[in-house]
């Protein structure tokens, strides 16, 4: 059986704060093989790695981070809202994902947030990073906003992109190649097997988020998806065990 990536959504976000690193770390100890995180940047140009678009829900901080500096946002707690033991967590850059993650042999999926904030020139800065740690063969970049998508690949044609969507697209592999992209990332309430086979026949991988439930997982080990996105990598862990077993 072909190895399915099990992706650890915002990090291991069912155990930890979301895109923390003490959400990441422990991804790789439940036995993730890879990271999903989001990229936003701030007024001064930095790339950082939180869902929101304004920084109150995970820091307490009513602020959007187009209009706050990195400098500011260092400063937040990134893990109290979440639970006590997490107060010295921080919004990360993602530079210090990039960092940590380089010696360890997991992939990553970075997701851009430019579908609310359109972030001018996050596709270069992002690019750049990924080549700096030389990490290009290890990163899908992914996003709900697909322009996004052509303007990495045209920066970069040697990183993979994936294609965000809910909606039930018809034949989406064929899109996915008109822009150059290399994987779909559905949604999970979307998957039918015999798409997945021909998305995968069509030479496009086949990514599925976000699923935590068990039987839902076992389904798409199944079909034999590219990878599968979740808060719970443990429990994904266990089952592509128990499929080789
Ligand atoms: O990449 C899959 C998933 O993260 C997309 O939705 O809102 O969790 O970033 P969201
Ligand atoms: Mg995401």
């Amino acid at each position: 059986m072909k190895s399915i990536i099990n992706y650890a959504h915002r990090g291991a976000s069912g155990y930890c704060p979301e895109n923390t690193m003490a959400a990441f770390e422990k991804s790789l100890e439940l036995g993730a093989t890879g990271i999903e995180t989001d990229v936003q940047m701030t007024k001064d140009g930095q790339l950082v790695l939180i869902h929101d678009e304004n920084l109150k829900r995970t820091t307490g901080y009513d602020g959007q981070i187009k209009d706050v500096t990195y400098d500011e946002i260092k400063t937040l707690d990134a893990g109290s809202w979440y639970g006590e033991q997490f107060a010295n967590e921080h919004v990360p850059l993602l530079s210090e994902l990039l960092n940590w993650i380089a010696p360890t042999e997991m992939t990553l999926n970075i997701e851009i947030k430019n579908n609310i904030e359109p972030y001018i020139g996050i596709e270069q800065k992002l690019v750049d990073a990924i080549h700096e740690y030389g990490l290009a063969d290890r990163v899908v970049i992914s996003s709900f906003d697909h322009y996004t998508l052509e303007t990495c690949k045209q920066l970069a044609p040697d990183i993979q992109t994936g294609i965000l969507y809910v909606e039930n697209l018809v034949r989406p592999w064929n899109y996915a190649n008109s822009i150059g992209a290399t994987a779909l990332h559905s949604h999970y309430a979307t998957v039918i097997a015999e798409a997945v086979q021909q998305a995968q026949q069509a030479g496009v991988i086949y990514n599925v988020w976000t699923v935590n439930d068990p039987a839902m997982m076992r389904k798409l080990i199944e079909m034999e998806v590219g990878g599968i996105i979740t808060d719970y990598p443990d429990i994904l862990a266990q089952l592509l065990r128990d499929k080789i077993i």
